[in-house]
């Protein structure tokens, strides 16, 4: 009797663990949290890279909502009005327009220009400087094989991507050590953990993302330095226009994305995942069965690179199945 009540309960978790990793959004750790901590963002200054559209423009509105000030960041200025207008019509957050700065900033002008801007950053809200930096601008990211890739998108992508947040973090540091916090949050990508055929030099810079950033926090944690790396697998864009690759295949919302961030940040995790399967599985394979794990992007590499040229569905499980290669 006792030996089948504990079969019972041994199968009910294993169903309960199965759906969960089949129907979920997250990695375990992160779904497990339950919801954003509100009080983490109260009155504190956030600083959003690339707020101007997509998932910056969501945490931007998510962040008003939870009550935090905000200074927005991207290139397109009237794209950043946009935006601080909206949370101002729409009455998110505590703090009315006054809770909103509008910061232009191209990470790719340099650490001279961006110095400036760290130091506008600083002197915004009375001086209060700056609580978190979401680093979540990102240049373009077209799919191609890595022979194709144009030396100027390459460097595009490395600036904005990399050396852009790099030369950010290094002069607004700094600033945070003196306060004795700070906090910064990334969005990588699951294409900064796993292969990611078709968008070789995207994958570069947000694996080189993870690596400085998770070396830096352990080089300052012990200061009051907290670093949180988030990977997303495909994201709806709230602006992807409905006959775009995109609309094939299937994606986490942007908002869903953007709440995710924010429990993983309020909780004070050091690394999340986002995505539905089979991206989340090709994450947990890659993570802890890397042997396996590259043996089947190996195997589907090719074919994914095709499939985006004709603009099907790049994260189809007809990628492992389908016609081999001619
Ligand atoms: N969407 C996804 O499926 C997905 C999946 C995984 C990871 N992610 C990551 O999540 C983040 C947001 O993605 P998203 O899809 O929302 O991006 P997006 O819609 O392409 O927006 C990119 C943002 O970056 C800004 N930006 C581009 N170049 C810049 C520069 N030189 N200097 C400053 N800002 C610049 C853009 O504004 P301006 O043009 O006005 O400068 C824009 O606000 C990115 O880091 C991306 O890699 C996205």
């Amino acid at each position: 009797m006792l030996s089948i009540v504990f079969s019972s309960v041994i199968l009910a978790l294993l169903l309960t663990f199965s759906h969960k990793f089949l129907t979920g959004d997250g990695d375990f750790t992160l779904l497990s949290k339950g919801k954003v901590k509100r009080e983490s963002f109260q009155d504190k200054v956030v600083w959003i890279t690339g707020a101007s559209r997509g998932i910056g423009e969501v945490l931007a509105k998510q962040l008003a909502t939870l009550g935090a000030k905000l200074i927005i960041s991207a290139r397109n200025e009237p794209e950043l009005e946009r935006v601080k207008n909206q949370i101002s019509a729409l009455n998110l957050g505590k703090h009315g327009p006054e809770g909103v700065e509008i910061l232009p900033l191209d990470l790719s002008s340099g650490e001279d220009a961006i110095r400036e801007v760290v130091e506008k950053a600083i002197s915004l809200f009375g001086g209060a400087g700056v609580d978190y930096v979401i680093h979540n601008a990102a240049f373009e990211r077209p799919k191609s094989t890595a022979l194709d890739v144009p030396e100027a998108s390459l460097n595009a992508t490395l600036d904005v991507n990399v050396v852009g947040p790099i030369s950010l973090t290094r002069l607004l540091l700094p600033h945070m050590l003196k306060k004795g916090k700070g906090h910064f949050v990334v969005m990588s990508s699951a294409a900064g953990k796993a292969p990611a055929p078709g968008q070789a030099v995207y994958s570069a810079s947000k694996f080189a993302l993870n690596g400085y950033f998770h070396s830096l926090r352990s080089e300052f944690y012990q200061k009051g330095i907290m670093v949180t790396v988030v990977c997303p697998g495909p994201i709806e864009a709230s602006n992807a226009p409905a006959t775009s690759t995109a609309s094939k295949e299937k994606r986490v919302s942007s908002e869903r994305c953007a709440e995710l961030v924010l429990v993983a940040v309020s909780h004070g995790l050091k690394e999340a995942w986002i995505s539905y399967q089979p991206v989340l599985a090709v994450m947990y394979l890659v993570q802890y069965m890397p042997s396996v794990g590259f043996w089947l992007m190996d195997k589907i590499g090719a074919k994914r690179v095709e499939t985006a040229a004709k603009k099907g569905n790049t994260y189809s499980m007809n990628l492992l199945f389908g016609r081999k290669k001619e």
